[in-house]
């Protein structure tokens, strides 16, 4: 039995609630379909258009906050094209993905909406690639202004009077590549250019401004983009910066011979997962680099991206990004999601790519149908820790792997909610070996003890046909034990995730 201890009295960091967020980008069948399927739609549930299978079940694991419109698409997204009159609207193409025809029938009205039925807040990702600093300042005038001005004046003749408040704004998405090839120096001065003119209209409401990071392990530009924004106190304190993003995909093989989402063996499973690993490496070194900027870390690394990328399903379209879910997936948003929860003292939000139907989604459409993937049922044993206090906690865990890949045989967090109970996240990536871990919480004396897990052999999935073949299960006697002194037992099986929650 290996132990598990849980100081109590070492209180770290909060963890936000938007390390759990989410991204939706005009890709595939995320938007279109996934979420939106038109207000006129008579087959298939929908309330203002948006779908309310899918609604419902987002509500279900709190989705905190959700990034739109991209992505590459966010820098070739023009907004005045996406508001008014829907027959009006233009049409273009998407040639990031598919080259299909964009009607801009889901625009900025359409995404508030969403957010609204949802309960989570707004992140806009506005264009910078190839926008114009005029165009950018006009939405966030459009969106928050309260008062009279043209852009409000047009809001309310677009149907809508009152402001909305989106919380983050990310100026750019990946400038390095699709979002204009830039270098990081002449990024960063065209960011300060940027999110000079987006101005916070009301001080209850300010804008949480994201600049554009590196791509992975790319510390250059991390370090340089920091170096232009500095003082990075001065930038924050003037309203200009509030967080750097960093986008990371765990990729077996790599993007020119990705891999299955459904038939690989035991080797590419540790592949892919110490691949998922390596999120905690990036986030220690690109940390380290803005610690020389931002000691006291008041500047959020925001990762709004990530998540598995693999090749696509059989038969679907290559720019659509189309893959299933595996219960590998499910140890990918673990060990990711745990990670982000040890590292929020830095981490301030994080979004995986993406919601609907696109990469390591949480749900599947096809038609009127939609499942559930492993990957959500994580993010429902994970919901618990939103806004709760990261404690302390100390594991006892083996290497263990298959050819090269060597990686932590068990993986947990652990905090403390506003009305004192501890919830413990353990996740246990072994292919085939169960495991027994001892809960040792510190200056803590449980009276009562749950625990829920998802567990499965490494391939299993949910599939159309078979909705719940993966799903969440509450655990029994046999699988968690409370001792009179406050201690806990609890059975993780081989390819497991759970959630104990202990209360006084
Ligand atoms: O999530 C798919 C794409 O991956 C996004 O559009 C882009 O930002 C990233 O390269």
């Amino acid at each position: 039995m290996k132990r598990l201890v849980i100081n109590t009295l070492e209180k770290k960091s909060k963890i936000h609630k938007e390390l759990q967020g989410h991204f939706s980008e005009h890709l595939g069948r995320c938007i279109y379909e996934g979420l939106y399927v038109g207000e006129n739609n008579t087959e298939i549930p929908n309330v203002n258009g948006m779908r309310s299978d899918v609604v419902e079940a987002l509500k279900a694991i709190r989705i905190p906050v959700l990034r739109w419109p991209g992505g590459c698409f966010a820098d070739e997204y023009h907004w005045q094209d996406g508001i008014g009159p829907k027959e009006s609207r233009k049409r273009m193409i998407n040639t990031h993905w598919g080259g299909v025809v964009e009607d801009n029938s889901f625009g900025t009205h359409e995404f508030m909406e969403l957010c609204d039925q949802l309960g989570c807040e707004a992140y806009i990702n506005a264009n910078v690639g190839s926008g114009s600093v005029r165009e950018m300042s006009e939405w966030v005038e459009y969106m928050t202004f309260e008062g009279l001005s043209p852009m409000s004046q047009l809001r309310e003749k677009n149907g809508r009077k009152e402001a909305w408040h989106p919380a983050f704004l990310g100026v750019g998405n990946e400038n390095w590549g699709c979002g204009g090839n830039m270098t990081p120096e002449y990024y960063a001065n065209e960011f300060r250019q940027y999110s000079t003119y987006c101005r916070t209209y009301d001080p209850g409401f300010p804008l949480y401004k994201i600049a554009c990071g590196p791509n992975a392990g790319d510390y250059q530009w991390m370090e340089r983009l920091c170096r232009v924004l500095s003082p990075l106190e001065a930038s924050l304190r003037s309203g200009l910066l509030r967080g750097i993003s960093l986008h990371y995909y765990t990729v077996p093989g790599d993007f020119e011979h990705k891999k299955s989402a459904t038939d690989f063996d035991v080797e590419t499973y540790y592949e892919t997962l110490h691949k998922a690993y390596y999120m905690e490496e990036l986030i220690r070194r690109h940390g380290t680099i803005m610690d020389q900027f931002d000691p006291e870390k008041k500047i959020g690394l925001i990762i709004d991206e990530w998540g598995s990328w693999y090749e696509v399903e059989p038969g679907t379209n290559p720019g659509f990004l189309y893959q299933q879910n595996t219960m590998r997936d499910a140890m990918i948003a673990g060990i990711t999601l745990n990670i982000f929860n040890q590292y929020s003292d830095r981490v301030r939000m994080a979004n995986i790519a993406q919601l609907v139907n696109v990469l390591q989604s949480v749900i599947l459409t096809d038609g009127r149908r939609m499942i559930k993937t492993p990957t959500y049922h994580v993010f429902d044993l994970f919901k618990e820790h939103q806004e709760n206090t990261l404690l302390g906690s100390y594991l006892e865990n083996e290497m263990i792997g298959a050819g090269e890949w060597r990686i932590p045989e068990l993986s947990q967090s652990a905090s403390q909610s506003a009305d004192g109970s501890l919830v413990i996240t353990l996740v246990n990536v072994s292919d085939s070996r169960d495991e027994e871990i001892r809960i040792l919480p510190v200056e803590y004396r449980a009276s009562s003890a749950s625990g829920r897990i998802v567990s499965g052999e490494i391939h299993e999935k949910n599939s159309f046909e078979d909705t719940d073949a993966v799903c969440v299960r509450a655990m029994d006697e046999t699988q968690l034990v409370l001792y009179p002194d406050g201690a806990a037992a609890v059975k993780l099986p081989a390819c497991s995730a759970a959630e104990i929650i202990l209360r006084k």
